[in-house]
């Protein structure tokens, strides 16, 4: 029987056997569910009106037959109507703000603190991360998971933490160059704006000390990476959580291999699920991930529809899948005059325009019952050609995605910056 203690380290994650790993799965599937049950009077109306109890599950597919939870559950018994322990039990919560309404809200018991800094800490040393190694924590402190999710994975990896939190980048900057910060942990579109105070502050990125950058919190792609590592001189792979799940590292990249992150697969059982219908996909098919925590003792989350659109893969570097690159969310998906667009779609395709900084903004209005784009770019430092190149990046967007876009060129430093998640997409419709 494999204990979580035998899991610790991420050489026993990549020597454990696939039979292993699915008798694991189905003892703590086993155990989540009964938990939920027997302590969560919400599952057990939920569980009673599908018609399931946790007696059902004899196989790891037949967690198809339970419900889903949505967001809009957590909503509903905001704030802690979820939770499966008594409070007296939680020594934190955390809570993600949303866009509109009420927060939703978390919680976690000391065994469940302890579980997601193992997570972590994995998942900084899959990055390439070793004890000794100075970690800047950039994600945001506070009800946000990334700053305090972060810090304690670092710590248990036995790091140094520089616990920065997100803005302040002329600090951000001094800290990485006085500091001598190993490693950043940051959202891509946030690095970005420290890539450029580097550059302002005339610091050769190559004479820094930083190595690896452990980038997520929103979507990101292999252009955008390609270009921070190249910018920066260091490695960057991808983080990936959601604090209705855990926080940062639910799933994280390999360095070596840099091909999507591998699920902590221990802690943390996913499905793929058409988003229509709600049916299971088979394995490589693209649709929304759900996933059941299969540890979590406060928060514990039976089949929770993320909303974020991947496909799973094979493991590559271990036994565990991975997820491909997030596309995006379903409730991030631009509909325009039909077309389905996200806007990692234009990223892909600006970061080809070197005269075109990789900071963007995707404004849409109506004009009558038409839907209208208006992209905003901006001018690389010192470039010539950015006009030239924002048509150009037009016709492209006209080609392979099919959308016609008005272009607005904006000087540099033109559009506003992240701190922390940016904000790709204006909706004025
Ligand atoms: O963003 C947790 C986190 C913090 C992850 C720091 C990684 C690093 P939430 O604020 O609840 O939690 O937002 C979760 O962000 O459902 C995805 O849509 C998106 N997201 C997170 N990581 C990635 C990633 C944190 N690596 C939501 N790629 C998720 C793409 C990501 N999207």
């Amino acid at each position: 029987m494999i204990t979580a203690q035998s899991l610790s380290s991420l050489a026993a994650v990549r020597q454990l056997g696939r039979d292993e790993l699915a008798a694991l799965q189905l003892d703590r599937l086993r155990w989540t569910l009964e938990h939920v049950y027997n302590h969560s009077p919400v599952y057990k109306v939920k569980f009673e009106a599908a018609g399931v109890t946790p007696g059902d599950l004899k196989q790891l597919s037949d967690l198809s037959k339970f419900p889903f939870t949505l967001k809009g559950d957590l909503r509903e018994h905001y704030p802690f109507g979820l939770f499966s322990v008594p409070m007296s039990q939680v020594v934190r919560v955390h809570a993600s703000s949303g866009t509109t309404g009420k927060p939703t809200v978390v919680g976690y018991t000391k065994n469940d603190i302890d579980h997601w800094a193992t997570c972590v800490a994995r998942s900084i040393e899959a990055a390439g991360g070793r004890p000794g190694d100075r970690v800047q924590v950039a994600y945001g402190y506070g009800l946000f998971t990334g700053g305090l999710g972060a810090h304690y994975g670092a710590e248990k990896l036995g790091c140094t933490v520089i616990p920065m939190s997100g803005g302040q980048t002329e600090k951000q900057v001094q800290l990485l160059r006085d500091f001598e910060s190993d490693i950043i942990m940051v959202t891509p579109s946030y690095m970005l704006n420290i890539a450029d105070e580097i550059e302002r502050q005339g610091i050769d990125p190559a004479a820094l000390k930083l190595r690896l950058g452990i980038f997520g919190a929103e979507p990101w792609t292999d252009a955008m990476r390609k270009a921070i590592e190249a910018r920066c001189c260091i490695d960057a792979t991808d983080i990936y959580g959601l604090s209705e799940v855990m926080g940062p590292g639910v799933a994280q990249e390999f360095v070596e291999s840099k091909d999507g992150p591998t699920i902590w697969e221990d802690h943390f059982y996913p499905e793929i699920i058409d988003p229509e219908s709600g049916e299971v996909l088979p394995a490589g098919e693209e649709g929304e991930l759900v996933f059941t925590s299969l540890t979590k003792e406060a928060f514990p989350i039976i089949r929770y529809r993320t909303r974020d659109l991947t496909s799973l893969l094979p493991g590559t570097e271990s036994v565990m899948r991975r997820i491909a690159k997030i596309t995006g969310r379903s409730d991030d998906m631009l509909i325009v005059r039909g077309v389905n667009v996200f806007p990692s779609q234009i990223e892909e395709i600006l970061l080809q325009k070197h005269a075109l900084a990789p900071h963007y903004q995707i404004e849409l209005s109506r004009s009558g019952n038409m839907d209208e784009v208006l992209l905003h770019v901006e001018s690389a430092p010192g470039a010539q050609d950015a006009g030239a190149q924002s048509e150009e990046l037009q016709q492209l967007i006209k080609s392979y995605i099919g959308i016609s876009c008005q272009m607005k060129l904006h000087e540099v430093g033109g559009i506003p910056r992240s701190e922390g998640k940016a904000k790709r997409v204006i909706d004025r419709r």
